[in-house]
């Protein structure tokens, strides 16, 4: 959460930061702003609302100059305004600073500092930072970085400027992803790699505990106890176009239809000679072969995703899982036995939870094995071993092609597990993977004709509440729609295990709140209609995803989707598709910004 960039060079250096912001602006889009030094003095521009505002306020003043640093907010202290809107200075307006993380001990140290005769002028806890360092200054502007976050408790990605030393950008860090950009006469800082790829895809990526000094030509990365440390560049294979929005309307959009791509090239990748591999695992068969028990810590769509995977880890390795939210995970003091596994599955890699959970799971002596996308991530660095769901760039704000790419790789690695444990025999190994590659062309087919889904959207789009069902492997899709759909519509929806509904959520039906049931073709599906007939008694609207051809269910919902037979095992791969596609319909239908909803953030680096 938060998005800073840094830039010295050559070049305009308003723009530079513009553009940087608008692809990090998927980590909060509250409030921006930039500040410059421009022949020696310093300048700031901040504006409420999305980084438009922040463009068409610098359209008309802009700040110049060759050294900026930039920041898209994610409000935690402090509402979003103009004022609470970085880059935050000091007293004297000398020195600004960007941060993405969160000063726990800031009211202390602001206590102090205006004992001191600092004002203050925002509610932040950032603020607290420019005062501090000013503070040092007398040092120099390295030292009273050094000293200024010696005194801070807590989580930071910080970029500094200052009118005394205008060549460089000091950046610190712990806790918070920062990466350094490599160029020519010209370096640059942000929160992630997808800033700085139109201008280098040659990067450092800074160390929790590490201050580097960076200038027009030179980069110097050092401990707090000011040793320099050395440190390898690293090159990039993500190109500037994997951002690109092309022809679609929403990133969103565009990653539901790469699904079935996406797929094919996961399944290309994995399967080698018909059998499963995992060049990254970095984990030796000889162990995964003694795992009795499995951890999944998540958050989220990923969380949804480790439900799945539950029923095809127990089911094909025969090994009892867990599947736990990282925020609770992280504080239960989960029992650590020698033979579990953990797995830790983020799309983001930088989710604070997950990563909390990572680092009790490790301080307890278990593996852990990252399903993660963004390789270069602090989990995926921080996990004995990583399985890549290359999914590629995912910047919409609601997850979706990740999900399937997380599906599909845990599905794989259950498999895999499965062969190593003699618990699945050989030829049923080769008719699920026959079943696996089947999916892309199916999802194909489905996204050729969205009618059903869309007639839906146009006909429910303005109920206040919805209610998502399913059973077994499907369950954690009908948390998975539920969410989806409240994250960009802003309407009220809860996913329930479909035989749970009667146990006290079945009051809530009437003739107007649209019931989701997930209803394909499995071996729960005659429980799944008798639970469909019930919330018909009720007199409920209901909307079945359901196996084509299947008259039954249609016989007794208001509205299907048909989804295509698949073999039922994977069929959450497929019935997520129109649960995505519903809640993308409504929030288009409704008006709102489907990439960048309300009060949301892309990566949650705090807790
Ligand atoms: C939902 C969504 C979030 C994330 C969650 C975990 O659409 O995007 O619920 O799934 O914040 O994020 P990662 O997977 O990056 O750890």
């Amino acid at each position: 959460m938060c998005g800073i960039v840094g830039y010295v060079g050559n070049k305009f250096v308003d723009s530079v930061l513009l553009v940087g912001l608008e692809r990090l602006e998927y980590r909060g889009y509250d409030s921006s702003g930039i500040a410059t030094i421009n022949t020696g003095e310093l300048s700031v521009c901040k504006k409420k609302g999305k980084l438009k505002m922040l463009n068409d306020c610098l359209k008309e003043t802009g700040l110049g100059g060759n050294i900026g640093i930039g920041h898209t907010r994610w409000a935690t202290h402090g509402e979003p305004s103009e004022k609470n809107a970085h880059p935050h200075t000091d007293c004297g307006k000398h020195l600004a600073v960007v941060h993405n993380g969160i000063i726990e001990n800031y009211q202390q140290l602001k206590e102090r500092l205006i004992a001191k005769g600092h004002i203050f002028e925002s509610e932040t806890d950032t603020e607290v930072i420019p005062h501090l360092i000013e503070e040092y200054l007398y040092e120099g502007l390295e030292n009273a970085v050094r000293k200024a976050v010696g005194e801070i408790k807590g989580s930071y990605a910080i970029c500094v400027i200052s009118e005394k030393e205008s060549d460089k950008i000091i950046v610190a860090k712990n806790g918070s992803p920062i990466i350094i950009g490599l160029g020519k006469n010209e370096n640059f800082v942000a929160s992630d790699i997808t800033a700085v790829l139109p201008h280098t895809r040659d990067i450092l990526i800074l160390e929790d505990g590490e201050i580097a000094v960076i200038t027009e030509k030179t980069t110097v990365i050092k401990n707090l106890q000011g040793a320099v440390v050395s440190r390898q560049a690293e090159s990039v294979s993500m190109k500037a176009q994997d951002i690109d929005k092309g022809d679609y309307k929403f990133f969103m959009l565009k990653e539901i239809c790469e699904q079935p791509a996406l797929i094919e090239g996961i399944i290309n990748s994995r399967l080698k000679n018909g059998l499963i591999v995992f060049d990254e695992m970095n984990l030796s068969n000889k162990y995964l072969a003694r795992v009795k028990r499995i951890v999944i810590q998540a958050c989220g769509t990923s969380w949804h995703a480790g439900m799945v995977a539950k029923y095809w880890l127990e089911k094909y390795a025969h090994i009892h899982t867990e599947v736990d939210v990282s925020s609770e995970f992280r504080y239960r003091n989960p029992i650590a036995e020698g033979d579990t596994l953990m797995l830790a599955i983020s799309q983001s890699g930088e989710t604070a939870d997950t990563l909390a959970g990572i680092r009790e799971g490790k301080s307890k002596f278990i593996k852990v094995l990252s399903i993660v996308n963004v390789m270069k991530s602090t989990i995926a660095r921080e996990s004995d071993g990583i399985i890549p769901i290359m999914a590629g760039p995912e910047i919409g704000v609601a997850s979706t092609k990740a999900y399937t790419a997380q599906l599909v790789a845990l599905y794989l690695f259950a498999l895999y597990l499965g062969r190593l444990n003699y618990t699945i025999p050989e030829d049923e190994i080769k008719t699920k993977l026959d079943g696996l590659k089947a999916i892309p062309g199916l999802l194909n087919g489905f996204l050729k004709s969205q009618d059903t889904v869309i007639k839906c959207a146009n006909e429910y789009f303005d109920r206040k509440n919805f209610i998502f069902l399913g059973r077994g492997i499907n369950f954690p899709n009908a948390l998975e729609g539920a969410l989806k759909l409240k994250e960009i519509s802003y309407i009220h929806s809860t996913g329930y295990p479909a035989g749970e509904f009667k146990h006290g959520p079945i009051a809530l039906i009437n003739e107007t709140t649209p019931v989701v049931c997930i209803a394909p073709k499995d071996e729960l599906y005659p429980k799944m209609v008798s639970n469909i007939q019930e919330v018909g008694a009720r007199k409920g609207r209901i909307i079945s995803v359901a196996t084509e051809g299947d008259d039954r269910i249609a016989g007794i919902s208001s509205n299907v989707i048909f989804v295509p037979e698949c073999q039922e095992d994977i069929s959450p791969m497929v019935t997520v598709l129109p649960l995505q596609l519903l809640a993308y319909h409504i929030a288009v239908k409704l008006g709102y910004d489907v990439d960048k909803p309300r009060n949301l953030a892309k990566s949650v680096t705090v807790e």
